[in-house]
């Protein structure tokens, strides 16, 4: 695809230090051999530097130009650990309770970002979504102008005459559980950033709902017709529409009869989800039905590049996700 073998380039150029804190996990190493040996990006693995090698030999796994470090005995402990407890000053973090954070590499990742010693995180191959963001939430924090981390999803459909040729960026898929209005109009506008930036289209947004223009009428309705308002207010030159039920949004005879006139429906490329439920479950949807392939989540928001995969990921996702997360450091999304 297009799309990926750019987003494989630029990381080949900016040669981004990547940290994986999940050093023993076998498709985690191959993914690392396979980074390497193409110089997607520089690697930084964490775990103990003997049983990490161990591993690797009995997959028969060349890491050769990674960095290994050992999160229990690094010499930066002490400097990360005094980081912390600044950071962490109004919610009474103790020195001793740092250092013993720090023995998790899901901890000791962020810090690595924090204190300029790598340029971006990926992990979530064994660990739960809410592990792997809740370090990065407290030691790396969002964006400046924005409130609210979102995940964002690359949905490849069979189809070129959906989204911008073939593709459309779903969110939220993955982290905001009930965004209220307020941080569904930041999904938006960020979303709209993601697919400009990654996928290089002019983003046009519709906020979904299960109402299209009035149609019906809900407190949950209500939600994202306020949320599009609020997003127009942030972002003015942003294409954006709501509320839109998801035919509306996708299918042109359909946005004839329920949304004439507008710039957006019938031809959406980043479709935003009113809940996380309905998010995750229709990015599944259109993977496991229409056998899109999904990419992500690719997280919105963060001031440093900390991405997640899911459990079930390949070999391919991680690389493909590393290239993105470098990508994302060289602030090239
Ligand atoms: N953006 C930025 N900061 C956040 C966010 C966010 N979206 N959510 C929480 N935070 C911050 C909080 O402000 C808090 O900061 P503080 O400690 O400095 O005060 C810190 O993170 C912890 O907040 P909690 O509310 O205690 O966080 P909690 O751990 O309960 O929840 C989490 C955060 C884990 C991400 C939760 O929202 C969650 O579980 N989301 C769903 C994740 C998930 O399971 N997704 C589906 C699977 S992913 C997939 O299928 C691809």
């Amino acid at each position: 695809m297009k799309i990926l073998n750019e987003i494989i380039a630029n990381a080949q150029k900016a040669q981004k230090r990547i940290v994986l804190p999940e050093g023993m996990e076998p498709r985690t190493l191959r993914a690392a051999e396979i980074i390497l040996k193409n110089n997607i990006a520089r690697l930084i693995i964490l775990g103990n530097p003997g049983l990490i090698r161990e591993e690797a030999e009995k997959l028969g796994v060349g890491l050769g130009k990674a960095t290994l470090v050992d999160p229990v005995t690094d010499e930066r402990r002490e400097r990360y650990a005094s980081m912390m407890v600044e950071i962490r000053r109004n919610k009474g973090l103790t020195k001793e309770e740092a250092l013993t954070l720090l023995n998790d590499p899901l901890y000791f990742a962020p810090m690595m970002i924090k204190a300029g010693d790598a340029d971006g995180e990926l992990a979530g191959a064994i660990n739960a979504t809410g592990d792997v963001l809740r370090p990065a939430f407290q030691y790396i924090k969002t964006q400046p102008g924005v409130s609210v981390v979102s995940g964002a999803f690359l949905m490849f459909i069979n189809d070129p005459n959906i989204g911008h040729e073939g593709i459309l960026v779903f969110a939220d898929c993955a982290v905001l559980p009930d965004p209220d209005e307020n941080q569904l109009a930041e999904v938006a506008v960020t979303t709209a950033r993601t697919a400009k930036a990654i996928v290089g289209c002019e983003p046009r947004v519709a906020m979904l709902s299960f109402s299209t223009k009035g149609s019906a009428s809900h407190i949950m309705v209500d939600k994202v017709v306020n949320a599009t308002r609020k997003a127009k207010e942030m972002a003015p030159d942003l294409k954006i529409e709501g509320e839109l039920q998801v035919d509306a949004a996708l299918v042109k005879e359909v946005a004839q009869l329920k949304a004439p006139g507008s710039e957006v429906a019938g031809r959406a490329n980043v479709l935003v989800f009113p809940s996380l439920e309905s998010g995750n479950i229709g990015y599944k949807l259109v993977q496991r039905l229409a056998k899109a392939e999904a990419i992500g989540p690719v997280l919105q928001g963060m001031a440093a590049p900390i991405n997640d995969l899911s459990r079930g990921c390949s070999v391919t996702d991680i690389v493909t996700m590393v290239a993105i997360t470098a990508n994302q450091a060289a602030a090239i999304i």
